[in-house]
């Protein structure tokens, strides 16, 4: 076994988009404010038909179709978006997945940090078993009152990782720096869809946690900072990882250059938070985006309110390009439904999970769609572009597969 780490990346986002210039205007701001001063651009909004299991789903789909199952005995899902307060949202998406009943299923939560969670998880169960194969999930919508200043932080995506030995993408190192704070910067009540925030502390309390699990991977031997090529980070808007690395250089006295981690901003200043999923969506943007990553080291800073924080460190692997998936998100990004700000005013007024009897209008074009809630119980189904992208999924593994053996005899 030569390490363990991600194996695959995948990435999925709702079905609209609210352009901040729209909000700007509606709430008389300077479009600046958002473009500059918080770093983001948009924000994805689910439609009527879309949650943290579509979302969720298929992004793991794109991973099993390319994969397929073998192997994978664990599903751990992360969010702090759950639709119910005992059922795993991952067990829905076993289901709409069709994976192996002999697979244990579990959500996780600490706000945005429960994705970093499930990934350590991940790599101890395979560091148990090599052969065994994680498929770990993290999904959010993130939700704010409308009229306060969170509103343009809200956003919606969801990330599908499969952790295994020999990665084809980037192997994680043993050591991790650790942090955690009780502190009421951030939290969701269990009556409220929506957060409640102290904005200027949560800003503070991600700085502290970044230097605090700096030092901790420091003193417990981890890399030098000078031996960290790249950066990515939790990212609730573009400029709050701006902020805290300005911060770590000032700690360790390096030089800051913040254009070294735009790569990292690509999709998340387009998607907005996404809770357990921002981290991983700004590491998805450097392995489709950056050309001169193999062999080079990405550190990877996790930060869920409340607050824990780790700082993760993982190498790439020399022949990752052959392996990722650049020009998927871009064209997802690119093929939302932009709304208009009374539109998505009204999708967000109803946006709150229930437990009444509804059915779900046919909106989504992604794979999976939430159809609506019976006898109390929610419920999913595959829509058309399931069946059109597990074919198109097959046929590239296919064509994959011959020019293999081409290139072999
Ligand atoms: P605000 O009231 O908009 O803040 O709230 P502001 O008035 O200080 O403006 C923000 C920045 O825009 C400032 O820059 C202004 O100068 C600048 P800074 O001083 O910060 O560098 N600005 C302009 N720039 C250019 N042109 C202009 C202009 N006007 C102003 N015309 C806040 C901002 C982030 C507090 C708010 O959006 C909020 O509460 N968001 C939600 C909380 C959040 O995201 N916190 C981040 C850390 S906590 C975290 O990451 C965890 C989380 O993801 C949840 C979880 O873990 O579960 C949230």
């Amino acid at each position: 076994m030569t390490g363990i780490g991600i194996h695959d990346i995948a990435v999925a986002t709702g079905h609209h988009v609210l352009e901040l210039d729209d909000l700007a205007v509606q709430l008389g701001v300077d479009p600046a404010k958002y473009h500059v001063g918080i770093g983001q651009d948009a924000f994805s909004v689910p439609a009527p038909d879309e949650d943290i299991v579509t979302m969720g789903a298929a992004a793991a789909k794109q991973v099993v179709d390319r994969h397929g199952v073998e192997g994978i005995r664990t599903v751990l899902f992360a969010t702090e978006s759950g639709i119910d307060q005992s059922k795993a949202a991952g067990v829905f998406v076993h289901g709409l997945l069709g994976l192996p009943q002999n697979v244990r299923t579990v959500e996780l939560k600490q706000a945005c940090y429960g994705g970093t969670a499930a990934l350590q998880l991940a790599l101890g169960i395979v560091a148990r078993n090599p052969a065994e194969r994680v498929l770990v999930i993290a999904a959010d919508v993130a939700r704010y009152d409308v009229d306060t200043a969170a509103e343009p932080t809200q956003g919606a995506g969801a990330v599908a990782i499969l952790v295994s030995a020999d990665p084809d993408l980037i192997e994680i190192e043993p050591v991790a720096g650790l942090f955690t704070a009780d502190v009421d910067d951030f939290w969701r009540p269990n009556d409220r869809s929506t957060a409640l925030v102290d904005g200027r502390l949560s800003v503070s309390a991600y700085v502290d946690a970044f230097i605090g699990a700096w030092d901790d991977l420091a003193s417990r031997g981890g890399p030098a900072y000078d031996t960290i090529d790249r950066w990515v980070h939790h990212q609730p808007f573009t400029k709050m990882a701006l902020k805290a690395h300005r911060k770590l250089t000032q700690h360790v006295g390096a030089d800051f250059d913040e254009t070294e981690l735009r790569t990292g901003f690509t999709y998340n200043r387009q998607v907005g938070n996404t809770y357990t999923a921002s981290l991983w969506i700004a590491l998805a943007a450097v392995l489709d985006l950056d050309d001169d990553l193999a062999g080079k080291r990405i550190g990877m800073f996790s930060y869920g309110s409340g607050s824990v924080g780790e700082l993760v460190t993982g190498v790439v692997r020399p022949d990752h390009q052959r392996h990722r998936r650049v020009g998927a998100v871009r064209a997802d990004l690119d093929a939302r439904v932009r709304l208009s700000v009374p539109e998505y005013r009204a999708l967000h007024a109803a946006g709150a999970a229930t437990s009444e009897d509804t059915e779900r209008p046919r909106v989504t074009a992604a794979p999976f769609r939430f159809s609506g809630v019976l006898g109390g119980a929610r419920h999913y189904e595959a829509t058309a572009a399931a069946t059109a992208t597990t074919a198109t999924a097959a046929a590239t593994a296919t064509t994959a597969t011959e020019a293999a053996g081409t290139a072999g005899e």
